[in-house]
């Protein structure tokens, strides 16, 4: 990649990936056996060949079937220590991450469990890696409000140890306004807001995160483009948008990275940033796609460095931290 060099010396901040989506199937395989449980796939190139999608859900269901071998806090640390150990070699200085919980405590894992093993791995990359970190509890969308409330009350004694509250899964169908209370009562707690939306829904669905909800990021935002009205407001709020190009290949919601919005969005001046989403699924950890999107849209060494720069503004880390890397 043209960039390469440059890329890797840049530090970076990761505003958008999903612990369970850095599951690599060699690990997934081990904790398999030493949990005794069955997986439908035996080798590398098995699980490899599975991870063809043609749309976010497909990507869904064996994302949902992966993280099926977690059971202990021991797997869960290891899972995050894997991957704080990965974007070290990236050059991540700083990550949010997003988690899953009803994923787990749906299949009988409890919350303190999960949420326990992350927190340890967090606190170790910090200690020994020099990665700071801060965690984000994500609702999941398919499932009702009524069941986020119900996260929320669960996960209480651990609510100091997040900084916001995010919304994924099944994008179509589930509109950031079917969690409007919930949304509201998580602002009042102080957290911050970072939902999904323009990935494969509509326009309108980054309208109500913005507006309605007063999202604090966007989640992707790609189909923020198709409304002239919205990419005005996206550049006057500066809100950020965490976008994911090799995610946006996987998923097909867009058929080449030439398609990619990023360039454009970055001429019109938005705060975009590039993350990784799950990588261990995409094909590539944060390096990767910078140097793929940036060799598909023909980016320059000045436009690269913005992108760095930009994950650090649009962090949740506080003015004099930011500030270092600005
Ligand atoms: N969960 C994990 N990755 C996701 C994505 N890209 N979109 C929605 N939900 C997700
Ligand atoms: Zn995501």
């Amino acid at each position: 990649a043209k960039h390469a060099e440059l890329i890797a010396s840049l530090p970076k901040a990761e505003l958008h990936l999903h612990i369970e989506g850095s599951f690599e199937p060699e690990m997934m395989m081990q904790i398999a056996e030493r949990n005794r449980v069955e997986i439908p796939f035996k080798t590398l190139e098995e699980a490899k060949a599975a991870y063809n999608f043609s749309n976010l859900q497909e990507f869904l269901d064996l994302y949902y079937q992966g993280m099926n071998v977690l059971r202990t806090e021991q797997d869960f640390h290891d899972l995050t220590w894997a991957y704080l150990k990965r974007a070290k070699l990236d050059n991540v200085q700083h990550v949010e991450m997003f988690y899953d919980p009803q994923a787990h405590t749906g299949r009988g894992v409890a919350f303190g469990t999960v949420t326990e093993g992350i927190l340890s791995a967090l606190k170790q990359g910090e200690k020994e890696l020099g990665i700071s970190s801060m965690l984000i509890m994500s609702f999941l969308r398919h499932l009702s409000e009524e069941d986020g409330f119900a996260l929320l009350e669960e996960s209480k004694p651990w609510h100091d140890k997040f900084v916001g509250v995010g919304l994924d899964s099944s994008e179509v169908g589930h509109p950031p306004l079917k969690f409007e209370r919930l949304f509201a009562r998580c602002r009042e707690l102080g957290f911050k807001l970072c939902l999904h939306a323009g990935e494969e829904g509509p326009p309108s669905y980054v309208r109500e995160a913005l507006l309605d909800i007063g999202a604090d990021r966007i989640d992707h935002g790609n189909r923020s483009m198709e409304d002239a009205g919205l990419i005005e407001i996206l550049r006057d709020t500066q809100t950020p948008l965490t976008n994911c190009p090799l995610s946006n290949l996987a998923l097909c919601v867009i058929d080449d990275l030439k398609q990619s919005p990023l360039k454009a969005q970055l001429e019109a001046g938005f705060l975009v940033t590039v993350n990784s989403d799950d990588p261990a699924y995409f094909g590539g950890y944060i390096n990767r796609n910078y140097e793929q999107i940036s060799d598909a849209l023909d980016l320059s060494a000045q436009q690269v460095v913005q992108l760095a720069k930009n994950s650090f503004t649009a962090s949740f880390l506080p003015e004099n931290k930011r500030s270092h890397f600005i």
